[in-house]
């Protein structure tokens, strides 16, 4: 049999996925493999019939969702008209990425087996479950599943087996090669590509939004800077209920970039085209300033995967910083390169600093093959467009922390959010909006009891700007934070609910007092009104916020309430709590 072409496929919501799918068509290529790559939602699915041979990483995100760029997909495969056999001359082979610490651990690539089962492909090997949890990460299960993949690659396709590959350490040609431009730099390069017509926005046509607001909310003298930040979205066809979230991509600090370009020698001000200018990247300009690419494009600020070492060792000549990047890359240096680099949080840049012979010798072509594209962010929408039309809001709070490192780590995306101030002209922020997970009542009277502290409370603020303005007035709020002088987000506007008669809030100050007090000791303590509400008045229940403890206490706080109030045992409580969960009735939305 001659040579396949490989198609890999991938669904990746944080990347990892892609850039698994990338490092497997790394191999292949090696292998003198013909193969493309591409997110499942780029692909045009009818064309699965006539696949040979597909290999298919996906992650599983939320509550067993799949990622955004493979949704479109997700949706073909399972349509019922798709008759049974029609995959009969595929053959493919499933890659999951997902997390043991959520229930449905890599349901995606579990359902997708199933189905291409269904469909008549032939699976060549047990379907890959790499799992974040574990202590080598997510490569203790792709490296032998990898390896058990080419196995039976070479025994279908023996062409492949008997060539020689090339050797880890050399270099496969670019994605691209960059075109340096000498001409006169137009002001315009850099202007963003974004419509602002009625199409709908989305990822790849975002909506730039224009900054009116951004307040920190918290006392000077509190930790954290929370910020409340509101755009103005007029123009757009933006819509939202609440419970959505809204999408946007940071940019890198502008001292990052210039540390990037001093150790790349780069000038950020010089443009350039990429060849093959087909598959150029849709969201940079053509031609594109290095600074573009630096601000806008390329992730320099997030932690390195092990496929950097790799590509970065093959450009190292200097002794000493090749031997540790090919120790770095290796099965074997894993648990090293997580400790260099995973618990510290040591970010790409930082790697660059500490390899400054090979960083010097990075040939520029291979930029698009080191970094990878900064990727989405989302946030709960904090506001309701009844209540603030053509506006978009949301709280965030600044994310900074110590780890052994001397500087201390910072979120990118809460961070370039701070630092943009709208007294220093027009500032727009490309962004799109997604329907998010928690879905409140459509009728008139069921209650809702909302348990949100900290910025848990953002998607409950929009929830009831929108049911007061549509007369539900129903509602019991569970706010928590350390004190009620320092972290007490929208106080007023509670107040204001409260005196109309249309809130009921319960505040838990944890560090106001001796001990702490969190929510779920307010839920435990207001039991008999809760179990009304659930028990005869049929309210839905919400939990939102970081998702380290709370979530699951507040689910044990609501357990003992319905021991208590309902004369439940144990078991009846877990199986009225899993009731509400799969009814509806009992929704979360958690972030770490
Ligand atoms: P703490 O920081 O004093 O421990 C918002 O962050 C609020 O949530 C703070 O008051 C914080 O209290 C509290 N919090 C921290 N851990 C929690 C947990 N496991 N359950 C509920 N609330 C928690």
């Amino acid at each position: 049999m001659s040579k396949p072409i490989l198609l890999i496929l991938y669904g990746s919501q944080t990347g990892t996925a892609q850039d698994t799918a990338q490092r497997i068509a790394r191999q292949a290529k090696r292998r003198w493999l013909q193969v493309q790559v591409l997110p499942l939602d780029n692909y045009n699915v009818a064309n699965l019939i006539s696949e040979s041979l597909v290999v298919f990483v996906c992650a599983t995100t939320g509550q067993g969702d799949p990622p955004d760029n493979m949704k479109n997909f997700w949706r073909f495969l399972f349509k019922k008209s798709l008759p049974t056999g029609s995959l009969s001359r595929l053959d493919c082979a499933i890659l999951g990425l997902g997390d043991s610490s959520y229930p449905k651990f890599n349901f995606v690539a579990k359902k997708l087996h199933k189905r291409l089962l269904q469909l008549g492909a032939s699976i060549l090997l047990p379907v890959g479950l790499a799992d974040d949890q574990h202590d080598l990460g997510a490569d203790a299960v792709i490296d032998p599943w990898l390896t058990s993949f080419w196995e039976k690659l070479f025994a279908l396709y023996p062409s492949v087996a008997d060539v020689i590959p090339l050797r880890e350490d050399e270099l496969l040609p670019p994605t691209y090669t960059f075109h340096f431009l000498d001409d006169v730099k137009e002001e315009t390069a850099d202007r963003l590509r974004i419509s602002t017509d009625q199409t709908v926005h989305s990822q790849s046509q975002p909506f730039p939004a224009r900054l009116i607001s951004n307040k920190r909310v918290t006392d000077l003298s509190h930790f954290q800077d929370v910020r409340h930040i509101e755009f103005d979205i007029t123009g757009s066809s933006l819509e939202f209920d609440a419970g959505d979230v809204v999408m946007m991509r940071p940019c890198n600090a502008p001292e990052d970039i210039q540390q990037f370009c001093q150790l790349l020698r780069l000038d950020p001000e010089v443009r350039f085209t990429l060849k093959p200018s087909t598959s150029f990247p849709a969201r940079l300009p053509q031609p594109c300033t290095v600074r573009h690419l630096v601000e806008r494009y390329l992730d320099i600020a997030a932690v390195p995967r092990r496929s950097f070492f790799e590509l970065l060792s093959t450009f190292a000549t200097n002794e000493l910083e090749r031997e540790k990047l090919v120790e770095f890359s290796s099965v074997a240096g894993q648990a090293e390169l997580h400790s260099y680099c995973n618990l510290p949080r040591r970010t790409t840049l930082e790697v660059l600093a500490d390899f400054p012979h090979t960083t010097a010798e990075l040939k520029v072509d291979y930029l698009l093959d080191l970094f990878p594209e900064i990727q989405p962010r989302s946030f709960s929408i904090a506001s309701s467009l009844q209540a603030h039309p053509h506006r978009l809001q949301i709280l965030v709070a600044v994310v900074r922390y110590k780890t052994k490192l001397y500087k201390p780590r910072r979120g990118l995306c809460s961070t370039w959010l701070a630092s943009l101030d709208p007294a220093q002209g027009d500032v727009y922020v490309p962004l799109w909006v997604k329907k998010g997970s928690l879905k409140f009542p459509k009728e008139k009277d069921t209650p809702v009891i909302m348990v949100g502290p900290g910025t848990g409370v953002a998607p409950f603020r929009s929830a009831l700007q929108e049911r007061v303005a549509e007369g539900k007035t129903a509602n019991v709020l569970f706010f928590g934070c350390r004190s009620e002088s320092k972290d007490f987000y929208f106080r007023s506007e509670w107040e204001e609910m409260m005196n109309a008669g249309h809130l009921t809030l319960f505040t838990a100050f944890s560090r106001d007092q001796e001990d702490k007090v969190y929510v779920q000791h307010r839920v435990k303590e207001s039991s008999g009104l809760l179990w009304d509400l659930i028990a005869n008045k049929s309210a839905c229940f919400y939990i939102a916020g970081n998702a380290k403890q709370m979530p699951a206490s507040v689910s044990d706080a609501l357990k003992e309430v319905f021991q208590q109030e309902g004369g439940m045992s144990a078991e009846e409580a877990e199986q009225m709590f899993a009731v509400l969960e799969r009814t509806g009735r009992l929704q979360m939305e958690t972030w770490s």
